[in-house]
């Protein structure tokens, strides 16, 4: 086998890595763009350009788009790699052909499909590793499968031999060569030179009229360059969602190696078949996950907590020794150690729940602060609202925070105890240490330590009753004789 020269360019060449990501999906029959389908929670095209901008900066990494280019763009803008657009999708070697201009200063380019999504790192780094040692034209990723339905097939020059002949597609394969089990995993290395050298030579005479990457082995061969495969060590990395199933399959699979890392990091999960956790959450030691559980997105879990089950968690952040009861959904909200929320407790954007606080049953909290040891037990709705510490809000309290127009804030402030049934009409403000009875609608600020009853005096009539059911009796007696 040739071995690596020591010329300084090859040990350490330009590499970009392209990224295949402007097909259509029609199989998935969807509306939406094919690598923006989610799996483990973030789309297929975020989890491939992780894997790629751990073994090359973002500023070397290129993906191809062209069908619904624009939302493609938008959705993963923040990553700070490149975009090529491939306008029409005429296969994908042609969309290495479009994105020439973008490659051809490299030295190697590494291309990637935007639609299997468990590519790691280490991976992409044997690929180039392993093609800039062997001095190849071409380097493929290849697996064996069990089940080698609808990939391409790997044609080896020998059985033993790492040179490829070829690649064919299924639709173009003969019976012998359907047999073969190694296929094409859709990871390429290749020679920036010898690619857009050769790439004008693809013709689209396929049963898809498409110009296949594929084809780039055969076309080597010919001009006597070396295509060469390596194995990749899990086959299951390489697994590209085409169809619904398969997407739900990936799916699967990557929630349950992320409760596998994150029990394995000390935190227990209890039947995790039954539960929801999206890739990059974050759950510290000795906090406990129940059943039916779902935690979602960037959330981030702190240690000792219990969260029971059927609670829904999105883009949250929760501290230490927090419960969070059965059947709650915060979305977007901060809750700060020791704080216990639920059951059935709704948070929403901007709540902060403060260290040690309660949130009890049927609370909904918008854009709202519950300050140190404050408690909002039962049946309450808190809208831009700022609580100080160790303030007592009675069951059934409403902030009106909405005009019709605008929203406003209301303030209240430490040791303040909010009566039950009170609907504080804002902009208002209750004092530290005020008192608001029960049943109070509170228009205007209440000074601090002073008492607010907002509500009509009680009335009594004695008598009343006995009196009204004396006249009844009257008149139904008038009435029957
Ligand atoms: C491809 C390979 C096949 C391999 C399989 C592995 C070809 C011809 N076949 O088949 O050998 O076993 O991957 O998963 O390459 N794309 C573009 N522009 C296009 C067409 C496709 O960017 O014009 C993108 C797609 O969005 C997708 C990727 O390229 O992300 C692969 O295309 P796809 O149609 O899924 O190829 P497969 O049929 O899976
Ligand atoms: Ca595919």
């Amino acid at each position: 086998m040739p071995k690596a020269k020591n010329k300084s360019s090859e040990l350490t060449p330009r590499i970009a890595i392209a990224i295949m990501a402007a097909g259509k999906g029609t199989r998935l029959k969807s509306k939406h763009p094919k690598v923006l389908h989610e799996v483990g929670g973030k789309p297929l095209l975020a989890h491939v350009i992780a894997a790629a901008t751990k073994v090359v900066p973002p500023k070397d990494v290129f993906a191809i788009i062209g069908h619904e280019a624009d939302r493609v763009r938008q959705a993963l803008t923040d990553t700070g790699i490149n975009f090529v657009l491939q306008e029409e999708q005429r296969g994908t070697g042609h969309a290495l052909m479009v994105a020439r201009d973008a490659l051809d200063s490299y030295d190697q380019v590494i291309v990637l499909s935007g639609d299997a999504p468990f590519i790691n790192p280490e991976t992409i780094k044997t690929l180039r590793d392993f093609h800039s040692s062997q001095h190849s034209a071409m380097t493929l990723l290849a697996a064996h499968l069990q089940d080698p339905t609808g990939y391409g097939r790997v044609i080896r020059k020998s059985k033993k031999s790492a040179d490829v002949k070829a690649i064919v597609e299924e639709k173009s394969a003969t019976p012998a060569q359907r047999k073969v089990h190694e296929i094409n995993a859709g990871f390429y290395a290749f020679d920036a030179k010898l690619l857009f050298g050769h790439i004008k030579e693809l013709r689209s005479d396929n049963p898809h009229t498409e110009y296949y990457l594929t084809d780039m082995a055969a076309i080597f061969r010919k001009a006597k360059k070396r295509v060469m495969a390596v194995l990749a060590s899990d086959p299951h990395e390489i697994l590209g969602g085409n169809t619904r199933a398969e997407l739900v399959e990936i799916d699967w699979r990557m929630r349950m190696a992320k409760c596998r890392q994150l029990m394995s990091d000390g935190a227990t999960i209890f039947y995790p078949q039954t539960c929801v956790i999206d890739c990059d959450v974050e759950i510290g030691a000795d906090t406990i996950i129940e059943p039916f559980v779902q935690i979602l997105g960037k959330t981030r879990i702190g240690s000792d907590c219990r969260i029971r089950s059927y609670t829904v968690i999105s883009n949250s952040v929760i501290g230490d020794g927090v419960q969070i009861l059965p059947a709650c959904v915060l979305d977007e909200a901060t809750v700060m150690k020791g704080a216990t929320v639920g059951p059935y407790s709704r948070l929403r954007p901007g709540s902060e729940i403060g260290e040690g606080a309660h949130v009890g049953n049927f609370v909904e909290t918008k854009k709202t602060r519950l300050g140190k040891g404050s408690k909002a037990n039962h049946l309450t709705y808190l809208g831009d609202t700022e609580i100080g510490e160790g303030v007592n809000v009675g069951a059934g309290t409403i902030t009106c925070n909405y005009d019709g127009e605008r929203k406003h804030k209301t303030v209240i402030e430490d040791g303040a105890f909010i009566g039950s049934d009170s609907t504080l009409v804002a902009p208002v403000k209750v004092g530290r240490g005020a008192y608001v009875g029960a049943g109070s609608c509170i228009t205007d600020d209440v000074p601090p330590d002073s008492l607010a009853v907002g509500r009509a005096r009680q009335i009594v009539k004695e008598g009343w009753v006995k009196a009204r059911r004396g006249a009844r009796l009257r008149s139904d007696k008038a009435v029957s004789s």
